[in-house]
């Protein structure tokens, strides 16, 4: 990566709220960026208000043939970054949640991820340049998630892929960095409330998110965990049985559930 002049970022979740302060964060430390989402209004905002510096694709990447056309469209442009951020959550009881919506969040937190990691990383390989940050959750360290079953279930598997692959690429000049955010302040479900009162000490800004996953990956980290509190409970986590582990999360998902009925 040393001595280029420019760096193109490519971007998925790049609508929602933690991609929109991470384009901005990019835009301010002078990268190109390739932003993908499905919303054409916001991606159109985005391309108003960062220019030249920006292209946007409406692209709904839950579809592996999207994902595939998509990858011939922008085969020559050379991606020094990739940032999987796209990710939907459903929360409540396993047998509320539809099939569908269960294998929604796995094509697009597991499947689509899988793919653009598997596609950049292997031309990172050849070139022996290039990064890819994903975007897990401190979800994807417990041991499981009471009342969102599905999704701690595939920000596990985010954080094992991402885990193994930061082994395997050292020595490569790839750096791969697992981005772990806690509660974050979007319109991701049961987080579009109002943050009052405790929430505020715990709860972080995309603002907060972007600033601190760009800073640790420039300073070379492999994990990223944003919010002090956070980064607390991350390393207490570790000494709490299992058992308890999931009683403290279905009694945190049942407060959000009833908040997000409100
Ligand atoms: N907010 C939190 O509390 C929190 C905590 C930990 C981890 N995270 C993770 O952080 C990431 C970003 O979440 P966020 O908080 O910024 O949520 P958000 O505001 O709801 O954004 C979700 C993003 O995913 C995109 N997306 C959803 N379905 C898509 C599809 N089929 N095709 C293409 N793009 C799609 C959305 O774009 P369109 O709607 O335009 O398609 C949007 O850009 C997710 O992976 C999430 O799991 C969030």
């Amino acid at each position: 990566m040393k001595g280029k002049d420019i760096m193109n970022v490519l971007i998925t979740g790049a609508t929602g709220g933690i991609g929109q302060a991470l384009i901005e964060v990019f835009y301010r430390n002078r990268w190109n960026i390739l932003a993908v989402g499905r919303n054409k209004k916001i991606l159109e905002e985005l391309k108003l208000k960062y220019g030249d510096k920006i292209e946007i694709y409406s692209r709904d990447i839950e579809k592996e043939e999207e994902i595939k056309k998509f990858l011939q469209e922008i085969e020559n442009i050379e991606i020094n970054l990739l940032i999987n951020g796209a990710g939907i959550g459903e929360i409540g009881e396993f047998e509320n949640i539809s099939l569908i919506e269960e294998q929604r969040m796995i094509n697009l937190n597991i499947q689509a991820l899988l793919t653009l990691t598997k596609h950049f990383y292997k031309k990172m390989l050849e070139r022996e340049e290039g990064g890819i940050i994903n975007i897990s959750s401190t979800a994807g360290f417990q041991v499981g998630g009471p009342l969102m079953c599905g999704y701690y279930a595939t920000k596990a598997y985010v954080n094992s892929l991402t885990f193994g692959l930061i082994e395997e690429s050292k020595g490569k000049n790839i750096k791969i960095m697992l981005l772990c955010p806690g509660p974050t302040a979007t319109n991701f479900k049961g987080m579009n409330r109002e943050i009052e009162g405790a929430k505020k000490l715990y709860v972080t800004t995309p603002e907060e998110v972007a600033n601190q996953c760009y800073r640790d990956y420039i300073s070379g980290k492999n994990l990223s965990i944003p919010g002090k509190v956070n980064k607390i409970l991350y390393y207490l986590n570790r000494f709490i049985p299992w058992k308890i582990q999931l009683k403290n999360i279905e009694k945190i998902q049942r407060k959000k559930q009833k908040e997000t009925l409100k």
